[in-house]
C-alpha cells in the first residue's frame, strides 16, 4: 500500500472515498473537513444538527455524494473528546478506519491529517501516526488459505493520500509517513513469521528467513549450527533442541552504524518455532498458538530490517536461538542437569520452562559478540497474562537506566508496559539442590522467576527482559493491534535503537 503526502484541498480529491473528521460536541466544522462540507452544500452539518453525527469516538459516518463532488464517498470520523485526542489514538483511529474503508470498490483513499488541525498536534507526528496505522490496520495473513479468499474479494486499499492545506508541511510530513510506513512494514514481516504454522516454518526456516532479510538490507547474518553451538558449550539450548528432529539455528544479525567493535545494543528473541511443553508436555486445548511461541525471534530480527534502514551510529546485533521444544526420545527430561556456556550447572525442573534455557546461553553469546547492553525478548510465561492481561507486557530488569529507556521507546510506540521487581528476594526461588540454579520457581511470581532465572546469564551487562506473553498474540481487531500475531516489541526496539544512536 502506497502512503503519500498531497498539498491541497480535499474537497477536490478524486479519490473513492474521502475521510474526514469531527470532535465531539463541535458544531460547525472547520479546515478540511469544513471545506468538505461546504462542497456538499452544508449536508455534513446538516447530520450534525439532526443528531446523525456527533463526534464520538469510535463513531463512524459514511455519506454518498451522488455526483455533488468528485469522490464518491465521504467518512466522517469521530474523533472523541478532544483533550483525550493524542498521536497514538491517531494510529488507532487510522487502523480503524483502514478497515472500515475495506469495501469492494475502495481503492484508493485521501484522509486529512487527523489531529493536525485544532487538535493541536505536530502535524509529522500525526502523519507517522497515520502511515503506522493504516499499514498495521490493514495487515492480514492471507498466505495459507486457498483460492478465492484474495484480498480481490475483500476489498484492498491501494493508495492512501494525506492531504494537507499547508505545503510549507509537506516535507516534513512526507518524511515522518515514510518513517512509519517503514516501522510498520517491520511489524508486518514480524506477524508473517509468527502466523506462519510451525510445519512451514521451522528453526531451519527462520534461519533462511533472516539471511533473506539480512540480505537485502545489506546486513551480514551468522548462523550457527549444532556442532558450533556443542562447541561453544551451549548445553542449555542444546538440551531443548534434544527432543526435536529439526535441527536447532542460533541466527545473528549484525548492523554496525557506528563502526568499530562490539555492539552498543544485543537485541536476544526467543524463538520457539513450536513449543509442546517437551516431557512435561501441554494439554491439548490451546496448543496450537504455541506456533507463535517465536514472535521475540521474529521481532528482533525484523526490527534490523528498519535499523538498517534508518541508520542510526549504534552497531546493533540481533540473536534468535531457534529450536522446537518437542517430546522425542531423547528429549530432555525433568531431572536432567546440563551446562550453559558461561558453565552454570541448570536443573531442569519442568521441561515447559524452555525459553529461559534457551535465552541463557543466547545472551552468554551476545555477551561474548560484545554487547554493552542487551535486551531480550520473549514469550517467556503464562504468569504475565494472569498478572497483566493483554494491555501490556512486563519489563524486568537488572539496570534502571536502560530500562528507563526501553520504556520510552515503548511509549513512543504505543506500546504500554509495566516494570515487575527484581528484588534479591526472589533470588531463593532458583535456587537447586543438585545444580547451580534450577529452571522453575516453587510458586508465585512466576514472570520474575523467569526473569531471575536469565539474569544469572547477563551477569554484570546492563539487560532487560521483556515477557510479551501477554500481547503477542490477540484474539480481537483493536486499533493497530490485528488479530493472530500483533508484532507488539517491533516497533519498541526499533526506536529503542534509533534513541541509542542519537
Ligand atoms: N511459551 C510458554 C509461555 C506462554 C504461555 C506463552 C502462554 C504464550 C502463551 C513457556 O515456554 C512456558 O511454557 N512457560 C511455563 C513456565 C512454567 C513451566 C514455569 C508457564 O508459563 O506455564
Ligand atoms: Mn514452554
Ligand atoms: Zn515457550
Amino acid at each position: 500500500m502506497d502512503i503519500r503526502i498531497q498539498a491541497g484541498d480535499i474537497a477536490q480529491s478524486t479519490a473513492d472515498v474521502l475521510i474526514v473528521n469531527l470532535f465531539q460536541g463541535v458544531t460547525s466544522p472547520g479546515g478540511g473537513t469544513g471545506a468538505v462540507d461546504r462542497a456538499l452544500g452544508g449536508a455534513i452539518s446538516q447530520l450534525i444538527a439532526q443528531g446523525d453525527i456527533r463526534g464520538k469516538s469510535g463513531e463512524f459516518t459514511l455519506i454518498h455524494t451522488l455526483g455533488k463532488i468528485a469522490a464518491p464517498r465521504v467518512l466522517v470520523a469521530g474523533l472523541g473528546k478532544s483533550e483525550e485526542f493524542d498521536v497514538d489514538a491517531v494510529r488507532n483511529l487510522a487502523a480503524n478506519l483502514v478497515r472500515q474503508v475495506r469495501k469492494p470498490g475502495i481503492k484508493t483513499v485521501a484522509t486529512i491529517a487527523h489531529g493536525a488541525g485544532i487538535g493541536g498536534l505536530d502535524p509529522a507526528a500525526c502523519a507517522q501516526a497515520l502511515a503506522e496505522g493504516t499499514i498495521l490496520g490493514a495487515y492480514r495473513f492471507t498466505r495459507r488459505k486457498g483460492k478465492g479468499t484474495t484480498d480481490d474479494d475483500n476489498g484492498a486499499i491501494e493508495s492512501v493520500t494525506i492531504v494537507e492545506h499547508d505545503p510549507a508541511k509537506v516535507p516534513a510530513m512526507t518524511a515522518a509517513a515514510s518513517r512509519g510506513a517503514l516501522l510498520a512494514e517491520a511489524t508486518n514481516f514480524a506477524r508473517d513469521l509468527a502466523n506462519e504454522p510451525s510445519n512451514h516454518l521451522t528453526p531451519t526456516g527462520m534461519a533462511n528467513a533472516a539471511r533473506e532479510l539480512a540480505a537485502a538490507a545489506g546486513l551480514e547474518c551468522h548462523v550457527l549450527e549444532q556442532v558450533d553451538m556443542e562447541q561453544k558449550g551451549m548445553g542449555s539450548l542444546l538440551s531443548v533442541a534434544k527432543g526435536s528432529a529439526q535441527p536447532p539455528k542460533l541466527i545473528s544479525i549484525s548492523y554496525r552504524g557506528r563502526g568499530g567493535e562490539g555492539y552498543d545494543l544485543a537485541l536476544v528473541g526467543k524463538g520457539i518455532t513450536f513449543d509442546t511443553g517437551g516431557i512435561s508436555i501441554k494439554p491439548a486445548a490451546g496448543m496450537e498458538a504455541m506456533k507463535a511461541d517465536m514472535t521475540g525471534a521474529a521481532s528482533v530480527i525484523a526490527a534490523m530490517r528498519a535499523i538498517a534502514a534508518l541508520k542510526p551510529a549504534v552497531n546493533v546485533v540481533a540473536v534468535a536461538p531457534c529450536t522446537e521444544n518437542m517430546p522425542g526420545g531423547n528429549a530432555s527430561k525433568p531431572g536432567d542437569v546440563v551446562t550453559a556456556m558461561n558453565g552454570k550447572t541448570i536443573e531442569i525442573l519442568n521441561t515447559d520452562a524452555e525459553g529461559r534455557l534457551v535465552l541463557a546461553d543466547a545472551v552468554c553469546y551476545a555477551r561474548e559478540l560484545g554487547a554493552k547492553n542487551i535486551v531480550d525478548v520473549a514469550t517467556l510465561t503464562g504468569a504475565v497474562t494472569t498478572a497483566l492481561g493483554d494491555v501490556c507486557y512486563a519489563v524486568l530488569t537488572n539496570n534502571d537506566a536502560l530500562a528507563t529507556k526501553v520504556e520510552a521507546a515503548a511509549k513512543a510506540s504505543g506500546e504500554k508496559t509495566w516494570r515487575l521487581p527484581m528484588w534479591k528476594d526472589y533470588d531463593d526461588l532458583i535456587k537447586s539442590d543438585v545444580a547451580d540454579i534450577k529452571n522453575t520457581g516453587a510458586r508465585g511470581a512466576g514472570t520474575i522467576v523467569g526473569a531471575k532465572f536469565i539474569e544469572r546469564f547477563a551477569e554484570d551487562t546492563p539487560w532487560v527482559h521483556l515477557d510479551i506473553a501477554g500481547v503477542d498474540m490477540s484474539d480481537r481487531e483493536r486499533g493497530w493491534v490485528t488479530k493472530g500475531a500483533t508484532g507488539y516489541s517491533v516497533r519498541t526496539l526499533i526506536n529503542l535503537a534509533v534513541a541509542m544512536g542519537s
